[in-house]
């Protein structure tokens, strides 16, 4: 089989990559990636020499580079997206490119090319945010910042193009990832990091806002079973049912790495905060998949990781990133 892998530079698309290379010895994937600021070709190093494995530099959003890889490929999955919902208060634009224009583009090459089957990976977000219960994936989409009406702007795209044209794609939502090679924008390798450097961690809000997290292996693993046994036109919800408020969630954080509440610097609220996400995975059961990570094993294993490789956060860490955030605050 033959795999085009889009925005495979980054945290969750270069998990997936090394977890198909791994697993299936005669597969080879193609990894379409514009390198953004949250494309990191070290994620990949050690499948760089793989024969297998092939990278190509350009933009979903641009048919005629889309064309160029997805020509003859078995399958395409679409991790490319702008993805942090901070940014996307900020430049809403690039969201929308990327990710309503990107996923659209990438479509019409699935209709153009004949391509079997295409996963699109979105999110629990789409949704918008619950105070109790669950959502399922007949739930309507009310999504809260630009960076979730953009993903819902490709999913909803993904919808018309099966009823319009019958074509082969599949769409999942997710919950939070975690683990290895999460740029530190986001907040567990954002907290992580910072205690490390000896400084605070900047809680929204009063931290009661609750999300639900998945180790990157068991998403990769449930996005293998959907790509191989998912029922095409499909939609699947992936979550664990590990909710945890984002206190709790830093009082964990701080627990395994010594620190105390001292460590903990509230700050102004995000605008248009979802409070709660959380959605029922039943119908991905199932297919038979099951998470295998708890979330007090996987946070352990990802501080684990964020230890051991400090040359890589600190590189991201920079100048740059710190003048981002400072301009962040000040705005809000
Ligand atoms: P990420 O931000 O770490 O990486 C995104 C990758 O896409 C980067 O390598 C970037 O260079 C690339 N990219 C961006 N724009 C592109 C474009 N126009 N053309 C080609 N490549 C482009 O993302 P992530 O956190 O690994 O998320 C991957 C996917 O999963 C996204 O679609 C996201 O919406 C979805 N998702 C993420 C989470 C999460 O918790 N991170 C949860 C649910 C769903
Ligand atoms: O739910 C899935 C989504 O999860 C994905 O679709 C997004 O791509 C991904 O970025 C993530 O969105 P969140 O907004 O939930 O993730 P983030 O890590 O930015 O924030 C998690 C929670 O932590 C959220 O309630 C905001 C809070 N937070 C975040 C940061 C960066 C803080 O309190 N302080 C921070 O500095």
């Amino acid at each position: 089989m033959r795999i085009l892998v889009t925005g495979g530079a980054g945290f969750m698309g270069s998990n997936f990559i090394r977890y198909i290379l791994e697993k299936y010895e005669d597969y080879e994937v193609v990894n379409l990636d514009k390198l953004t600021y949250a494309g990191n070709p070290e994620n990949l190093r050690d499948v760089e020499q793989n024969p297998r494995y092939g990278f190509m530099r350009g933009d979903i959003a641009d048919a005629k580079c889309v064309g160029d890889v997805a020509r003859g490929v078995d399958a395409i999955i679409n991790y490319a997206a702008e993805t942090h919902v901070d940014r996307s208060i900020m430049e809403a634009r690039d969201f929308a490119v990327t990710d309503v224009i990107g996923t659209l583009t990438l479509l019409e090459a699935v209709e153009k090319y004949k391509i079997p089957r295409m996963v699109q990976i979105s999110t629990d977000e789409v949704f918008g945010s619950i105070e109790k219960g669950e959502f399922t994936e007949e739930s309507p989409f009310l999504p809260n910042s630009p960076y979730s009406a953009s993903k819902a702007g490709g999913d909803m795209l993904c919808r018309a193009f099966i009823r319009t044209y019958g074509t082969p794609v599949i769409v999942t939502h997710s919950v939070n990832f975690y683990g290895p090679n999460q740029y530190p924008e986001k907040v567990i390798p954002l907290f992580v990091t910072n205690l490390l450097e000896g400084k605070k961690v900047p809680l929204y809000g009063k931290g009661l806002n609750q999300r639900e997290w998945i180790y990157t292996e068991d998403h990769c693993r449930a996005v293998d079973l959907i790509l191989h046994k998912g029922a095409l036109g499909e939609v699947y919800n992936i979550g664990t049912g590990e909710g945890i408020t984002n206190i709790e969630l830093t009082r964990l954080i701080l627990h395994e790495l010594g620190k105390d509440e001292r460590s903990i610097e509230y700050v102004k609220d995000r605008p248009g905060h979802d409070l709660r996400y959380s959605i029922n995975s039943d119908r991905l059961r199932h297919l038979g998949w099951k998470p295998k990570t708890t979330f007090e094993r996987g946070i352990t294993k990802t501080i684990q990781w964020y230890k051991d490789n400090p040359a890589w956060w600190k590189r991201l860490k920079s100048k740059k990133f710190q003048e981002y955030y400072t301009r962040q605050y000040i705005e809000r």
